[in-house]
């Protein structure tokens, strides 16, 4: 079993983005309350910002991250989160069936970013919410002073306004869980006027419009042709959401959900290129795929509370991950960085707790999730251009996407440095793949280091007792010998071999 691949600089599909790897901070769960804020924690900062939770996310290469949500920004006043924290008001959160006692909002998000070292990406309510509400934040945000919301910014006690870049033009509107959900024309024609009036107030913004919750929404396709048509000279990017999950045993075909992923990506980009040519628009629309990642939506803890119970921050969506789980992510990261032309970000969902490669213990342990490391490699190793390699696999069937090829992989090459990257997958459930990579166009390399996360039993899932015992380790079969690296990479593994 060999798969051939070719990597040659001439063959460049873009740059390597830092926006592909943000992540997703949400009202949602644990994920604020007891995840990035825990003011009794050992660790805490005079904020209540956990300190191992913020170097963690440091760790993982964090660039951007989306806030407030999600399904719970389609319910939020943004106004209950500034001011005195004692005089907010506890809300219901729909979404979630939640209470929010709104401790963080906004100015404390904005903090913890800063501390984060990341870039914010902020949502707007077009759920139950408007036009108004929209520029309301905005000014609160990014208009220095002399107005209602930027001097009540300021009488808060954050004299520069935030110039936030990235906003998201709501959360999924397409989907019928929505807070107030809308049809694809209703969406198009609210998005286009917040969009405009938002421009009215600071032209220096990137919107992303909502697109479609899943490739399997009944509405995907026509959704984004209507929404782009009305939309198109008023924003920037547009949305992509996917979850993936092992279903009925069935690992083959989960193994292979970048097959989805990159149908998915080529459908928008393709669907935004013919609303580009009926509208004789010149711009390009692009991409933000800013949820994805593994979620098991049908196990229980994805469901929220019910009746009378509005609890605070209850445990939700608290998936733990195992071995397969993180090759998905790598795999999932490749089809990200392989589109990097039209993937302009990309938001890994979430980042603590809450389908997370972060977990803590309220007031106690964090540590690290198998997908913790496909992630913090790529994000740490992916440099410079991503490379148009062609691979020649074995193939497999899947049930799901019919015969895929084994082994999928991503190259980059960073021309000052010189340092190339082959990131690879092998989703064979059971056999081993050789990588045979022909290096021509880059004489002289050597392998500078080759690391593999898998393990004989693939459903293997870090805990707070043991979370490094299974970890990417040193592969030692990988070699480079007259113009090729070439690596043996096991059944169910995910692989970053770096040259240099
Ligand atoms: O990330 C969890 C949820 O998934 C988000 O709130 C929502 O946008 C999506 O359905």
């Amino acid at each position: 079993h060999t798969a051939s691949l070719t990597l040659d600089p001439a063959f460049v599909v873009g740059p390597v983005r830092a926006r592909t790897f943000g992540s997703f901070v949400e009202h949602l769960g644990r994920c604020v309350y007891t995840g990035i804020h825990d003011p009794g924690h050992a660790t805490a900062d005079a904020d209540g910002f956990r300190g191992d939770v913020l170097e963690l996310t440091k760790e993982l290469g964090v660039s951007t991250v989306r806030y407030p949500g999600g399904n719970f920004v389609s319910g939020y006043r943004w106004e209950d989160g500034v001011g005195p924290v004692e005089q907010r008001p506890t809300r219901l959160d729909l979404a979630w069936h939640s209470s929010d006692p709104n401790t963080v909002g906004v100015d404390e998000f904005m903090r913890w970013a800063a501390k984060a070292e990341v870039e914010p990406m902020m949502a707007v309510n077009l759920g139950t919410r408007g036009v108004q509400e929209a520029l309301d934040l905005l000014e609160y945000c990014n208009v220095p002073s002399g107005s209602y919301f930027s001097d009540l910014r300021r009488a808060n006690g954050v004299e520069e306004p935030y110039r936030i870049k990235m906003w998201c033009l709501g959360n999924e509107m397409d989907g019928p869980w929505q807070i107030g959900h809308k049809t694809a024309e209703e969406y198009a024609r609210l998005a286009a006027e917040t969009a405009r009036a938002m421009r009215m107030m600071d032209p220096n913004l990137e919107l992303v419009v909502c697109g479609s919750s899943s490739s399997d929404m009944p509405t995907f396709g026509e959704w984004e042709r209507v929404v782009l048509t009305e939309a198109y000279e008023f924003v920037d990017h547009v949305s992509a959401h996917a979850y993936y999950w092992e279903e009925n045993g069935d690992l083959a075909s989960f193994l292979a959900s970048a097959v989805d992923m990159d149908h998915f990506v080529e459908s928008v980009a393709a669907t935004a290129d013919a609303v580009r040519a009926a509208g004789k628009h010149t711009k390009r629309i692009n991409i933000s795929f800013d949820e994805w990642n593994v979620w098991y939506q049908k196990r229980a803890e994805s469901r929220p509370p019910t009746g009378d119970d509005w609890p605070v921050a209850p445990v939700l969506l608290e998936d733990r991950y195992n071995v397969a789980d993180a090759v998905v992510v790598g795999s999932l990261l490749i089809s990200l960085l392989r589109h990097t032309d039209r993937v302009h970000a990309a938001s890994l969902a979430q980042l603590v707790n809450v389908i997370a490669p972060i977990m803590t213990e309220p007031g106690g342990r964090s540590w690290r999730q198998t997908i913790f490391h496909p992630f913090a490699l790529t994000s740490r190793f992916a440099a410079g251009e991503v490379l148009r390699i062609a691979i020649d696999s074995p193939r497999e069937d899947t049930a799901r996407f019919g015969e895929v090829p084994v082994l999928d992989a991503v190259a980059t090459h960073d021309a000052e440095t010189g340092d190339v990257t082959i990131f690879a997958v092998n989703r064979s459930v059971t056999s081993s793949v050789r990588l045979d990579a022909d290096l021509r166009g880059f004489p002289g390399l050597r392998l500078v280091e080759a690391q593999t996360l898998s393990n004989p039993d693939h459903t293997w899932a870090a805990t707070a007792d043991d979370a490094d015992s299974v970890v990417p380790v040193a592969n030692d079969s990988a070699a480079v010998a007259d113009g090729r690296v070439s690596a043996e990479l096991p059944p169910v593994s995910w692989s970053v071999l770096r040259l240099a």
